[in-house]
């Protein structure tokens, strides 16, 4: 199949020129006729399709590889679209909506039966968001109909987060690509959900657990399957990756300096051997390391949204490069940092390397 690539024209500020836009109208033709269509949105690029037609959301399966079970985030442009896709709106949700709507946001409410099992994974609920991003916004306001979009990567890949990314991952294997710039946030967006009644993040990301918090009124679950390296590392055996690079991913815990000291220290015996070396820093570890490592500057300690943003073309950025064993310094869990430590820790196979705390 071949990829038709469209750049968006009109200004992001401008809602009239966009509803306008070559590449929005084309979007919205093929996501009607049922095909499957790249964008933008704030977080990083989604795979989107027709959320109620199940032959479309089929495309989106198998353009990426993913596994049949794992469940699509439905996106919508309105409000009042979550009364066709969700049975009922828990009071909690609605205020979650009214806070952080448009935004990276994605709740999961029981499904109405129209919505088909094939886009929820085979589960009752189904999970909503209303992305910020003017073009993705602009698509879902010119089609009307609610999309089906998971990150626009290869199963497995780290998610999309520049036209490019989607390019390297789905050339190919989908029809058109809406180029909007790069995507803002650079993690996805946080899923929310009441599994038991009372709210737990399923996946943390561009909201943070504190502001989530804020607007309940009370206290917030953090899924545990992921988090329990976070606490304690696992044992090494763990092996399902995700967000992955090529090389094998390793992530430090514990106090900084302690963590650098060991990354020289392994990345010295990694390169004694013949092995290429990547570590995954900030612009205030840019000359921690030895000439011999690949090293990649994210953002900056001091605004942690700022290495989100970096985080999964730096990834990227290791394969391009070759490299066979990659470091990644710590984070604090705090913040935007809870969703950049649950993306490292499943892109490392939650391979986490201990070294004391700072005292
Ligand atoms: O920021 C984002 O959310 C991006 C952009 C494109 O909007 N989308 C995204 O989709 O990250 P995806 O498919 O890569 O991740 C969807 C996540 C998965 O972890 C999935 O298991 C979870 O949402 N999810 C979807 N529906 C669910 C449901 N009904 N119950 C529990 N988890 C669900
Ligand atoms: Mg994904």
């Amino acid at each position: 199949m071949e990829t038709k690539w469209m750049r968006v024209a009109a200004a992001l500020d401008d809602p009239e020129g966009l509803n306008n836009d070559p590449a929005i109208l084309e979007a919205a033709a093929f996501l009607s006729r049922g095909e499957t269509v790249a964008f933008p949105t704030e977080t990083v690029y989604g795979l989107g399709a027709d959320a109620l037609d199940p032959a479309a959301v089929d495309k989106i399966y198998v353009a990426k590889g993913r596994p049949g079970d794992n469940p699509l985030i439905v996106h919508i442009a309105e409000k009042r679209q979550v009364d066709d896709l969700a049975k009922e709106i828990f009071p909690a949700a609605e205020r979650l909506m009214e806070a952080f709507w448009p935004g990276p946001l994605t709740v999961v409410l029981p499904a109405a039966n129209r919505v088909p099992r094939r886009t929820t994974g085979g589960l009752d609920t189904v999970a909503i968001r209303m992305p910020a991003h003017p073009v993705a916004a602009a698509i879902l306001r010119v089609t009307g109909i609610p999309v089906a979009a998971p990150s626009a990567n290869r199963s497995g890949r780290p998610s999309p987060t520049t036209a490019k990314d989607v390019w390297e991952d789905l050339a190919g294997r989908i029809p058109l690509l809406v180029d909007g710039g790069p995507a803002g946030i650079g993690v996805e967006s946080t899923v929310i959900g009441w599994p038991q009644g009372r709210p737990v993040i399923l996946r943390p990301g561009g909201i943070s657990p504190e502001e989530l918090q804020d607007v309940l009124g009370e206290p917030v679950e953090l899924d545990a399957s992921w988090k329990a390296s976070v606490d304690r590392p696992l044992a090494p055996g763990m092996k399902y990756r995700h967000y992955a690079p090529k090389g094998q991913l390793y992530l430090l815990r514990g106090d900084l300096d302690a963590a650098r000291a060991e990354i020289v220290r392994r990345a010295t015996d990694d390169h004694a051997a013949g092995r290429r070396v990547g570590v995954l820093t900030t612009a205030e570890g840019r000359t921690a390391y030895p000439p011999f490592c690949e090293v990649v500057v994210c953002g900056t300690r001091r605004d942690l949204a700022t290495v989100a943003a970096g985080l999964f073309s730096a990834l990227r950025f290791f394969d391009h490069r070759g490299c066979e064993v990659i470091y990644a310094e710590p984070f604090p869990p705090e913040g935007i940092g809870w969703a950049i430590l649950n993306r490292l820790i499943k892109a490392a196979g939650h391979r986490v390397i201990q070294v004391p705390r700072a005292t």
